[in-house]
């Protein structure tokens, strides 16, 4: 069910879950000050109670108040991105979160997203703890229809359109006085790189813990099982599959070609990538041929891992 900034407002603050646009994929929100709402995400997406949320702000000056130290590199990083899709892992004052919101870590990540209507929500409402709007596994919600199929047509959501880039947004984490990569996203490393003028390491663990719970989950799979190839469609053993694949290649004799995209543009490609996995599940397709001959740098890096693990069931 559609609805207006000024009803989303009011549910959040009353306790309610809405679904809200961002640039990156559609979040599920709840209002930090309202614990059972926070305990409805969980609950309405089937989420490991360890997999912690990500608090949505306004701007930089607002995660001052929860934070225990600002890192190096973090004034920069965060004039640089934000409003856009880069989170940030900081330590807080953990008396000031929910622990059910960060899994009693003693950190949270932290994000200010750049889709307008949001921003304009958080202005009123903050911070907003929001995972991504899909059931726990499956791949996220880049449109309205994709929160309807999920959580029913009742279901609040505030309607911003095909979220623009169409996957999660990167998140970093400090440690020994280095930023590293807890996730890839929408921003390349290469782009982050430049902005801290060294190369970022990407990370499962460090010193032994776990950095990002929700990367040890199943994710972004869909209930069709993925093929994925590096070789040419011709060197398929079953050529009548239904393929996964870009707006300017052939794979003649493919039952039914799904296009991400051109294959010499990412940004489209990560713009269709959910919408498109979730097509297959609409269409009832049961295994997709899926052409990873795709490079392996910038956003194509973000891509590949996204369909690796969308393929890993
Ligand atoms: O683009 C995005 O980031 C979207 C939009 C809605 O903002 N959100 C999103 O949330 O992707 P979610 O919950 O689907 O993924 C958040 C990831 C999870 O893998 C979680 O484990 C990790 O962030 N995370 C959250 N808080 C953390 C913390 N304190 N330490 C380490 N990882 C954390
Ligand atoms: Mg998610």
């Amino acid at each position: 069910m559609k609805i207006d900034l000024q009803t989303a407002k009011q549910l959040l603050l009353s306790g309610a879950v809405v679904a809200i646009p961002t640039e990156t994929v559609y979040g599920l929100a709840a209002w930090l000050g309202c614990e059972r709402a926070i305990a409805s995400i969980f609950q309405l997406k089937g989420r490991p109670s360890h997999n912690p949320l990500i608090l949505h702000i306004a701007d930089k000056e607002s995660c001052r108040k929860y934070v225990r130290a600002l890192p190096a590199g973090f004034a920069e990083l965060a004039d640089a991105f934000w409003p856009g899709p880069l989170t940030l892992i900081l330590p807080i004052k953990e008396e000031l979160i929910p622990a059910l919101a960060r899994a009693s870590l003693p950190t949270a990540a932290f994000r200010v997203p750049s889709h307008p209507l949001t921003l304009e929500l958080l202005q009123t409402v903050q911070p907003l703890v929001a995972p991504s709007a899909n059931k726990s596994g499956t791949p996220s919600s880049t449109k309205p229809e994709h929160i309807e199929h999920d959580f029913g047509a009742d279901f609040p959501v505030v309607d911003g359109g095909p979220s623009l880039h169409g996957v999660e947004s990167t998140i970093l984490g400090h440690d020994d006085g280095v930023w590293y990569i807890a996730r890839l996203g929408a921003i390349s490393p290469e782009e982050l790189e430049k902005v801290l003028g060294y190369t970022l390491k990407i990370l499962q663990k460090v010193k032994s813990q776990v950095i990002c719970p929700g990367q040890l989950l199943q994710h972004y799979a869909p209930e069709a099982h993925l093929i994925l190839s590096e070789k040419p469609f011709t060197e398929c053993p079953r050529r009548s599959s239904h393929v996964v694949g870009y707006g300017d290649r052939h794979y003649a004799g493919a039952e039914k070609v799904y296009i991400l995209g051109n294959g010499n543009d990412p940004v489209a490609v990560s713009h269709h990538l959910y919408d498109t996995l979730r097509r297959l599940d609409q269409e009832k397709v049961t295994a997709a041929w899926v052409d990873m001959a795709i490079p392996e740098n910038g956003l194509w890096k973000t891509i590949r891992e996204r369909l690796f693990r969308a393929a890993k069931r």
